[in-house]
């Protein structure tokens, strides 16, 4: 036959493929999410997410410098709190003795050069297991703000780098954005999750915090899964308000959400590759129905290619290990 345009020209041979790649992994992408506790020596494992713990500070020190040593250097911390802790108003949160803060501080100690992001939203200390504030069933917006306010400034004061609004209340970045600069924060940064998705993908999550909701779900303040125009109203108002980083919230099923954002806004768009996702690829690894290893980075490249520069992945580890052996 003779055809003009032969696609497999450019794919004849590993050189040519490597040579007309268009997207490459790095291990700079990536920030590792880890689960800390309180008490020492003690490390447990996440029963729906093999590979994964939850560690008490002493041992998540060699967990950090494992992963410097391969090259990720920005960790999100999300603490695993006893219920005692746990009250209506999060008020272990702001806790400057906590094991939030106190972890934070220990960290930056240890590792000046590793950058710590935070988590901000009321869940792993509300023992209603909600993000914000609730009465009568309804969860508040303004009164939250509050409450993540204090919960900002105090892992700012202990050392934060960027901090995580995960909550989903109306006009929390700018909140916070006031906060930080009237604490003298001006450089502590937001990565919001701008589009934050009501998702079944979190329950593993949930298992690790021991933090899935006493009543009712997220859906009035996490987004509708059926909507993407909407997805441009939240992220306006965060870009607006102050925003660093605009994230998308899960990665995989939402890639269009991904493209959207980064087709429009300007600023580095991060995708959250969540629990769930990490779960079932598992899951499926240990049957041996799929490579683990090939299910893990063809979808960490398809969060990339749909324009997402920087990852949250708890695969972030494993996926450095495959860089190094594979570049
Ligand atoms: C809650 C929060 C959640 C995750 C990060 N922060 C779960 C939720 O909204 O219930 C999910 C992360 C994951 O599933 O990996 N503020």
């Amino acid at each position: 036959m003779n055809l003009i345009r032969r696609p497999r020209r450019n794919r004849q041979s590993a050189v040519i493929r490597d040579m007309v790649q268009e997207t490459r992994l790095s291990v700079t992408d990536f920030i590792l999410p880890v689960f800390i506790m309180e008490g020492q020596n003690l490390r447990s494992e996440v029963s729906s997410m093999p590979g994964i713990y939850r560690y008490s500070l002493d041992l998540l020190f060699n967990e950090i410098q494992e992963c410097v040593d391969l090259g990720v250097k920005t960790f999100d911390l999300f603490p695993n709190l006893p219920e005692s802790r746990k009250d209506k108003y999060a008020t272990e949160s702001y806790n400057p003795d906590g094991l939030y803060p106190t972890a934070i501080r220990a960290i930056k100690e240890r590792f000046p050069d590793v950058v710590i992001m935070t988590d901000v939203a009321m869940d792993p200390y509300s023992s209603d297991g909600h993000d914000g504030i609730v009465e009568n069933g309804k969860i508040l917006n303004d009164p939250t703000l509050e409450v993540l306010g204090k919960m900002a400034l105090a892992q700012a004061q202990a050392g934060a780098n960027i901090i995580g609004p995960s909550d989903m209340m109306d006009g929390r970045v700018g909140y916070l954005r006031q906060v930080l600069d009237e604490g003298g924060f001006h450089d502590v940064a937001i990565m919001s999750y701008a589009a934050k998705y009501a998702s079944a993908f979190y329950g593993p999550f949930r298992d690790a915090l021991d933090s899935a909701p006493k009543f009712g779900d997220k859906k009035t303040y996490q987004m509708n899964p059926a909507n993407s125009r909407e997805a441009l109203i939240e992220a306006q108002l965060d870009f607006e308000e102050g925003a660093d980083f605009l994230m998308v919230k899960p990665a995989l099923a939402y890639l269009d959400i991904i493209k959207l954002l980064n087709d429009n806004f300007h600023l580095p768009i991060a995708a959250y590759n969540v629990s769930g996702e990490y779960a079932m690829i598992k899951a499926a690894a240990q049957n041996g129905w799929l490579d683990g290893e090939r299910a893990m980075m063809e979808s960490l490249m398809a969060i990339k290619r749909a324009g997402a520069n920087v990852i949250l992945t708890y695969f972030a580890k494993e996926a450095a290990r495959y860089l190094l052996k594979n570049n």
